[in-house]
C-alpha cells in the first residue's frame, strides 16, 4: 500500500447481531480488497462441513491471522477503492469503544452505525449514536440492515430512519446519509438498490466516498506522551507523536514537570540517516542537548502551545462501572501516558442515552452519560478535548476493570501552568536574621493567615472586618486582605476569568504568606473559588495557614445580594459570576466553618475570635534584659 494514498478512518459500530461482519465482509468483498481466494477457502470449509456460508466465518479466519501478526491495532481492517484507502475500526461493544478511545484508534473520521431493519432502533443503536457523538465524529452513516428480511418494506425503512433521525437530532447529530441495506443480499452496500428498488439515495460505499478527512493531527499543536525512557549511554525518551511535528532543534517542554530542553536527535527504526523530523502517527524516540530528567506519563510539546496543566477539569464521560459513580468515587484516570488517582468532585448532569432524559444528579448508573467534576491527585498534562483531540480524552479505572471514558473540558478552570512556574533564574532564597519565634513572642502571638473564603455575598468582608477590629482590641497584630481592594491596587489589572482568577489567589496568597511571616495575623476576604488555588496559599503560608469557610448557600447569598450582583448575574449583564455561571468549589475540611445563614455576625466573630486565640496565643517575652 503506498503511503501517499489518503486514508478515511471509519468507526463501524452497531450490535452484532445486527450483521456488522456481513456488512463490513461485504465492502471487503465487493471493493476486490479480501486476499486472493480466501472467499472460497472459506466457502470450501463450509461445504465440507455442511453448514452454510456465513461472512461472519470469513471476518474472524481474517482477524484470527490478524491477531498472529505483529499488527499495531488488530481490530483494524483495510479496504480500497480507486479514490483512497479506508480503515475500518471495528468497535464491538462500549468496553472496546473507549479501550480504542484513549489509544486514538477511535479518532475516525467517519462512522458507520448499522441498525437491524427487524428489530429497529434499540438501546444500544441510541448509545452508540451517544458515544460518537461524545468522540466528535461528525460524519455519520446509517446502514439499516436486512432489509430482505422486512421484505425491503419502504415504510418499515422510513419508520427507522425517522426515528434514528429525531433522536440524533436530540444530541445534535445529523446524520448524512440513512440507507436501506441488505448485506446478505449485497443490496446498497457497493452494489446499488437490491430489493430496494425504490431507492434513490446513494449506496454505503458511496456515502463513505464522500466523507471527508478530518482528523488533520499535523496541523495541531505537537504533543508526544512519553511512554518509556531508555538509558543508553545517552537517555532516549519514547512515544508516539499524537498530533503536530517534532523537528531536531526544536525547544520542547515536558507537561507537567514543566522542565524544557532541545532536541538533539529523532531515532526511528530502519531510518538512515537519522530524520530531522517526526510526524503524528509516528513512534519515535528522541534525545536531548543537556540532560532532562523526566518519566513515563509527561507530555512533550513546544513551549508556545504547551498543554494545560490541572488538577481539576470538567468531563463529559461515559460509565460502564459495576457500581454506580457517586460523588467521592475514587477512581485511576489513564490519560495519555499518564495514570493519576481522582475523585469525584461533583456530578452536574446526568444524561440518560436511552431517551436523553437529564436526572437528578447525585449517582450515575452504569451506560449514563454524565457531566462530572474531577479532582486528580496531582498535575495533570492535558487538553480541551475539542481543540486536541488525541490528548484530551481519558478512561476510568476501577479496580482492574474499565469502567468509563471520557473527555475533557476546561470550561470554568484554569489552567494552572502559569502558577507553578518559576521564571527568573539566578536567584537564592536570603535567611531573615530575626526568627518567627522571636517575633511571635514580641507580639504575643505567632503569624498566620486566616483564608476565609465563601460565595459572594456570604459575608467574608464583613467577618473579616469586624474580627479585625476585635482582634486589634485584643492586642493582635491584624490586617485585613479584602478582594474589592486588592483588586483596586495591586490586583487591578485581574479580572474574573478562571485565569485570572487563580493569578488573584495566588498574589493574595504570597503576599499573605510575607505578612504572615513578618508576625502579622492576615485576614483573607476573597471568594477564592478554587480549591487548586486555596491549596497553593496554604503551601505559601504554611503551618500558619488556616482555612475558614463562610458559608452560606447560594439561595441566601442571592436573597441577600448586597451589591446587587447576582441580578446583574442572572440578567446577564455579569459574566462568569462564581455561583452562577461560573464554579465555586466548597472547602471539604476547612479548619474553621462560620455558617452566616445560622448565626447574627457577632456569633461568627466570636467563634473565629476564639479560635484565634487558641491558636495564636503564645506566652509574650518581656524584652528587658533579653
Ligand atoms: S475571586 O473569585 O478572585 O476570589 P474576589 O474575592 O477577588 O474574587 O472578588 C470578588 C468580588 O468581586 C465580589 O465580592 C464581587 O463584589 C465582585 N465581582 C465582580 N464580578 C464578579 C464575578 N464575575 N464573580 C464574582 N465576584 C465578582
Amino acid at each position: 500500500m503506498s503511503a501517499h494514498r489518503e486514508h478515511l478512518k471509519v468507526a463501524v459500530v452497531g450490535h452484532v447481531d445486527h450483521g456488522k461482519s456481513t456488512l463490513v465482509g461485504r465492502l471487503l468483498h465487493d471493493t476486490g480488497s479480501l486476499p486472493d481466494g480466501k472467499l472460497e477457502a472459506i466457502q470450501e470449509v463450509c461445504r465440507r462441513r455442511g453448514v452454510s456460508f456465513e461472512w461472519a466465518f470469513l471476518m474472524d479466519a481474517l482477524q484470527a491471522e490478524r491477531d498472529q501478526g505483529v499488527t499495531i491495532d488488530t481490530s483494524q481492517i483495510w479496504f480500497h477503492t480507486a479514490k483512497r484507502n479506508y480503515v475500518i475500526i471495528d468497535a464491538p461493544g462500549h468496553k472496546e469503544f473507549l479501550k480504542n478511545m484513549v489509544t486514538g484508534a477511535a479518532a475516525s473520521d467517519a462512522a458507520l452505525l448499522i441498525i437491524d431493519a427487524e428489530e429497529g432502533v434499540r438501546e444500544q443503536s441510541r448509545r452508540h449514536g451517544y458515544l460518537l457523538h461524545l468522540l466528535g465524529v461528525r460524519q455519520v452513516a446509517v446502514a439499516v440492515n436486512k432489509m430482505d428480511l422486512v421484505g425491503y418494506s419502504r415504510d418499515r425503512f422510513a419508520a427507522i430512519a425517522d426515528e434514528y433521525r429525531a433522536y440524533l437530532a436530540g444530541i445534535g447529530v445529523t446524520p448524512t446519509f440513512v440507507i436501506p441495506v441488505s448485506a446478505r443480499d449485497g443490496a446498497n452496500v457497493v452494489a446499488e438498490r437490491g430489493g430496494a428498488t425504490w431507492w434513490d439515495g446513494p449506496t454505503v460505499l458511496e456515502a463513505l466516498e464522500q466523507f471527508k478527512i478530518v482528523t488533520e493531527p499535523e496541523g495541531l499543536p505537537l504533543r508526544m506522551p512519553i511512554q518509556d525512557v531508555y538509558r543508553f549511554d545517552k537517555r532516549v525518551f519514547a512515544g508516539r507523536i499524537e498530533s503536530g511535528v517534532l523537528r531536531v532543534g526544536d525547544r520542547i517542554v515536558f507537561s507537567p514537570s514543566n522542565r524544557t530542553s532541545t532536541i538533539r536527535s529523532i531515532e526511528a527504526w530502519h531510518s538512515d540517516p537519522p530524520p530531522t523530523e517526526a510526524h503524528a502517527g509516528q513512534s519515535i524516540g528522541f534525545t536531548l542537548d543537556d540532560q532532562v530528567f523526566a518519566e513515563r506519563g509527561e507530555v512533550v510539546s513546544h513551549e508556545q502551545d504547551a498543554p494545560v496543566e490541572t488538577d481539576v477539569f470538567r468531563a463529559r464521560l461515559f460509565w460502564l462501572g459495576a457500581r454506580p459513580l457517586t460523588r467521592d468515587t475514587r477512581l485511576r484516570i489513564k490519560l495519555n501516558s499518564a495514570e493519576a488517582e481522582v475523585r469525584v468532585q461533583e456530578i452536574e448532569r446526568v444524561i440518560d442515552t436511552g431517551d436523553l432524559s437529564t436526572a437528578g444528579s447525585d449517582r450515575v448508573e452504569r451506560n449514563a452519560v454524565a457531566e462530572v467534576v474531577l479532582q486528580a491527585d496531582r498535575m495533570l498534562a492535558l487538553d480541551e478535548f475539542s481543540t486536541a483531540p488525541a490528548t484530551g480524552r481519558f478512561v476510568l479505572v476501577d479496580g482492574y476493570d474499565i469502567s468509563g471514558g471520557g473527555i475533557v473540558s476546561m470550561e470554568g478552570y484554569a489552567d494552572q501552568r502559569q502558577l507553578t512556574t518559576v521564571r527568573a533564574s539566578n536567584i537564592q532564597w536570603v535567611e531573615h536574621a530575626i526568627s518567627t519565634e522571636a517575633r511571635a513572642r514580641r507580639n504575643g502571638h505567632g503569624g498566620g493567615v486566616l483564608w476565609l473564603t465563601g460565595l459572594s455575598g456570604a459575608g467574608k468582608s464583613t467577618l473579616a472586618v469586624a474580627t479585625e477590629r476585635r482582634l486589634f482590641n485584643l492586642g493582635f497584630q491584624v490586617y485585613v486582605l479584602d478582594g474589592d481592594n486588592v483588586r483596586h491596587g495591586l490586583n487591578a489589572d485581574l479580572g474574573f476569568s478562571p485565569e485570572e482568577r487563580a493569578e488573584n489567589i495566588r498574589r493574595v496568597g504570597e503576599v499573605g504568606a510575607l505578612m504572615a511571616n513578618a508576625g502579622i495575623l492576615v485576614i483573607t476576604a476573597f471568594i477564592s473559588p478554587y480549591r487548586s488555588d486555596r491549596e497553593r496559599a496554604r503551601k505559601a503560608a504554611g503551618a500558619g495557614f488556616h482555612e475558614v469557610f463562610v458559608k452560606a448557600d447560594l439561595a441566601v447569598c442571592e436573597s441577600r445580594d448586597p451589591k446587587g450582583l447576582y441580578a446583574k448575574a442572572r440578567s446577564g449583564a455579569i459574566k462568569e459570576f462564581t455561583g452562577v455561571s461560573a464554579p465555586y468549589e466548597a472547602p471539604e475540611s476547612p479548619e474553621l466553618v462560620v455558617d452566616t445563614a445560622a448565626l447574627e455576625v457577632d456569633a461568627c466573630v466570636d467563634a473565629i475570635v476564639e479560635y484565634v486565640r487558641e491558636q495564636f496565643r503564645v506566652a509574650p517575652v518581656r524584652a528587658a534584659g533579653g
